[in-house]
């Protein structure tokens, strides 16, 4: 026999079981999304490397070690995407959709990160994410905040996430806290780890993001950003908190949170959980004033966000019952006349009924196999066609789920009777 091959690791195929609870997710996400006037854009999962090296940071995690990067035939570099906002911003620039003009963009798709696989973490991914670009003022981003709210809201996922948020300030505001910050760093130089030490030269912000127990303490006691914001950083960060605070949301301020990409200015936010062990960030974002110009745009203030699909699915999987039924009706058939009638009258209901869910029985099987498949995919009426059913152009109806009596219906009351 031939070997068998096998998906690669960290990749996952996502079978029908688990996409009743991904389209269900979906489907509640998009709706809100258009409900706040976010238009979806579909983008290229691969682009040119050189756009995330500019934008997400030559010395990040992602750009140094997780990126999936090869020459095309032609000798280009291209990379799987690792994330979108990079690719919606060289879109917009491409198609000029940023002059004189705001946009509010939402997309989704998978995108690649060449990370250690574990429970939560993937090197396929799926991400929805929304980008508002042109808006300078806090209230977009309280929108977008409270946006990302209601996501959790109308998943039943609120009392098990909670908001964290910071501000990066502007430019100049980090290159003066990352002095400030890599004086202390030096001046405890030997409480730090390998990575950190690293890090100290290239991104000293980095460091605040380390996992490692040990170096919990230093971070703690390292300076916080939030004392060196410049005046209309602070004045943006307070703004946007009186608009959190006017529309009730909880959030806890944290400091040290520094967000993987490089990217960002001002306001910094994540969702975090604590019910999927290390993987807890369900959906991260912030401002990126900068980013429109470094790609060779007019400077155009922007805000952003992302979330793993992989991880929220987790969640609302556990506060769901049990998995939708796959279909409505199953339609039975005995003998051979009765299986072509039965395909005939499934064409026939599926036009009459476009929201029905129809399964017709294919291939050979008694009454009892058949109502058995009717019975585990969650129908709730078998529909019956034998010999007799078709002699007198009837058909019978049984429902599987109520106490009621077998019903014998014409084509035309079965429409009505499915309805
Ligand atoms: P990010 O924080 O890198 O931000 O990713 C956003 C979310 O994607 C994370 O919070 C997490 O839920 C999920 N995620 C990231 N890596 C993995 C992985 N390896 N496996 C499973 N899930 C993962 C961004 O991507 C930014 N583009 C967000 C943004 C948009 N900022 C402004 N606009």
């Amino acid at each position: 026999m031939a070997q068998l091959i096998q998906s690669i690791r960290g990749m996952n195929d996502l079978l029908p079981e688990v996409l009743t609870y991904w389209h269900a997710l979906e489907s509640v996400i998009q709706k809100i999304m258009m409900n706040y006037g976010y238009e979806e854009i579909r983008l290229p999962i691969m682009e040119s490397t050189e756009l995330f090296s500019r934008t997400i940071g030559e010395v990040t995690d992602v750009v140094e070690k997780e990126m999936y990067t090869f020459l095309d035939r032609n000798g280009d570099s291209l990379s799987l995407r690792p994330e979108a906002t990079a690719g919606c911003v060289r879109a917009c620039l491409e198609h000029g959709l940023l002059h004189n003009a705001t946009q509010r963009l939402w997309y989704s798709g998978p995108m690649f990160r060449y990370e250690r696989p574990q429970k939560g973490r993937y090197r396929q991914f799926y991400q929805i994410g929304a980008e508002a670009l042109g808006f300078e003022t806090p209230d977009i981003d309280a929108e977008i905040i409270m946006m990302t709210a209601q996501f959790w809201e109308a998943l039943g996922l609120t009392d098990q996430i909670e908001l964290q948020l910071n501000s990066l300030g502007s430019v100049a505001v980090r290159r003066n806290y990352r002095e400030q910050l890599v004086q202390y760093f030096k001046s405890h130089q030997s409480a730090l780890d390998e990575d950190s030490k690293r890090r100290l030269g290239l991104n000293p912000l980095r460091i605040l993001d380390s996992k490692n127990p040990e170096m919990q303490g230093l971070i703690a006691n390292a300076p916080s950003i939030l004392d060196y914001l410049d005046e209309a950083s602070s004045k943006h960060f307070n703004t946007l908190r009186q608009y959190l605070d006017a529309a009730g949301l909880n959030y806890k301020i944290n400091p040290r949170l520094v967000r993987g990409l490089d990217y960002y200015t001002d306001t910094a936010f994540e969702w975090v959980t604590e019910q999927l062990g290390a993987q807890g960030t369900v959906c991260g974002g912030g401002r990126y004033n900068g980013l429109v110009e470094q790609l060779g745009g007019q400077a155009t203030p922007a805000i952003g966000f992302a979330m793993g699909l992989e991880r929220i699915v987790e969640l609302y999987k556990a506060k769901q019952a049990s998995v939708q039924s796959k279909a409505d009706v199953y339609l039975i058939t005995d003998g051979e006349r009765a299986r072509y009638e039965g395909f005939l009258l499934s064409q026939k209901l599926r036009k009459a009924l476009p929201d029905l869910q129809l399964i017709m029985h294919c291939g050979s099987g008694g009454f009892k196999s058949q109502f058995k498949k009717a019975d585990k995919c969650g129908a709730r009426f078998a529909l019956i066609l034998g010999e007799d059913e078709i002699a007198q152009h009837k058909v019978s109806v049984k429902f599987l789920r109520e106490e009621k009596e077998q019903l014998s219906v014409t084509f035309e009351e079965l429409v009505n009777v499915l309805k």
